[in-house]
């Protein structure tokens, strides 16, 4: 017997990244800049604090919504760092990383065939959770010479008669993008207009470099009600593991979301969220150390990238570069696969984030300096060599 997949879960392309580096994993000596996770291990406080809690015997299930004294600190964090007030007990839904969050408020908003807007180059599970959620996933695309910025006018004229949602992500995965609070309040003004939801992915945004100030479009005046704030403990506090997110929203989307993730899920684990109080009331210090780490490496890449002749903006948050790699002749995919075979480093092709990441690839910082030296040694032969035989 055959078993059928229901069609909008067969048609769904398996995420590029995944494909590629079950390649990557059948060969020896890799250095990988292909991670989108830190190589840090969560600061010992953290683990600390949740081995405390294991030994006081704080394993079971929590409320559907997260513990109320951890939905108190997210709510002391976000008013502390983003300038945006929520209610602990009504306003906040503790969930299994960001990814569940953008799950759940898809789901809980969509009815199908609504549309939602993402810009693009973007991180690989936007648009698969939008076709999951029965919506239609539309791409506006960013350019490098915006500096891969959202801007009003691309949005304005991407908007359609069953757009819902506009999902954003600054810090942008795979760009390192980031707005200014002009740019945002220009968006803001369009979502108003249009009456558009605001889902916006700020897990990024503590890895903001060179002293720059994040700003959520959340904190800005009209958007708060309209607006889906989504953000984690994963990247900046190195806790992947940990799977813990977070989503603030008004109440009745709250309520909404919770109702499926009660179903679905019961409760973001209970060693996470207690792990998670201490990294939002005491982790500023370590998450600073980590910051200036990933600045200095950001810095060396990009100088590195540019003097081999690939065009490499300084990316001014997240942990990722971002070079155009058109010069060489070679596709995004091209380009990756032969600098893996020939050189054996790992970085991702731009299209696993959309078509409109061709000619470009990613390349993570978030690995240790000595080796993202070794391999800018490589990838400077590789493409000496390949600029040289161009024909
Ligand atoms: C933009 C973005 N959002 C969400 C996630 C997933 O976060 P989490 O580990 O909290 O599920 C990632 C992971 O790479 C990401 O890059």
């Amino acid at each position: 017997m055959s078993i059928e997949i229901a069609d909008h879960v067969r048609d769904i392309p398996r995420s590029g990244i995944r494909d590629f580096f079950e390649i990557v994993q059948t060969m020896d000596d890799v250095i990988s800049l292909g991670i989108g996770e830190p190589d840090f291990a969560t600061p010992w406080h953290i683990r600390e604090a949740a081995i405390y809690a294991l030994e006081r015997g704080r394993t079971g299930y929590t409320s559907n919504l997260g513990l109320p004294r951890l939905r108190r600190s997210i709510s002391d964090y976000v008013r502390k760092k983003f300038d945006v007030r929520y209610e602990p007990l009504s306003e906040i839904l503790v969930s299994v990383g960001v990814s569940e969050s953008i799950d759940l408020a898809l789901r809980a908003l969509l009815n199908p065939g609504d549309e939602v807007l993402y810009h693009e180059p973007c991180y690989v599970s936007y648009a698969p959770s939008i076709t999951l959620a029965r919506g239609v996933a539309r791409a506006i695309e960013t350019r490098v010479e915006d500096g891969f910025r959202l801007t009003a006018s691309a949005l304005e004229k991407a908007i359609g008669p069953r757009t819902r949602v506009l999902m954003m992500n600054f810090p942008t995965n795979p760009t390192g993008a980031t707005m200014t609070p002009a740019d945002l309040e220009e968006i803001a003004a369009v979502c108003i207009r249009h009456n558009l939801v605001v889902m916006t992915d700020e897990i990024y945004s503590e890895l903001t470099f060179d002293e720059g100030r994040h700003t959520s479009i959340a904190s800005l005046p009209g958007m708060k009600e309209r607006t889906v704030f989504l953000h984690g403990v994963s990247k900046a506090f190195a806790m992947t593991g940990w799977r813990i997110g977070f989503a603030c929203a008004p109440t009745e989307l709250i309520e909404a979301m919770m109702k499926i993730h009660q179903y679905a899920i019961l409760c973001a684990p209970i060693m996470g969220q207690d792990a998670t109080i201490e990294a939002l009331e005491r982790g500023d210090e370590s998450v600073a150390k980590m910051r200036n780490e990933y600045q200095m490496r950001r810095n060396f890449i990009t100088r590195a990238l540019n003097d081999m002749g690939l065009d490499c903006p300084k990316p001014k948050g997240s942990f990722y570069v971002f070079p155009k790699i058109s010069s060489t002749g070679l596709t995004s995919r091209e380009f990756s696969m032969r600098l893996l075979n020939e050189e054996k480093v790992a970085v991702v092709p731009g299209t696993a984030f959309g078509p409109s990441g061709e000619g470009h690839v990613r390349c993570s910082f978030a690995t240790g300096l000595d080796q993202i030296k070794v391999a800018m040694e490589r990838m400077a032969a590789f493409v000496s060599r390949v600029s040289s035989t161009k024909p």
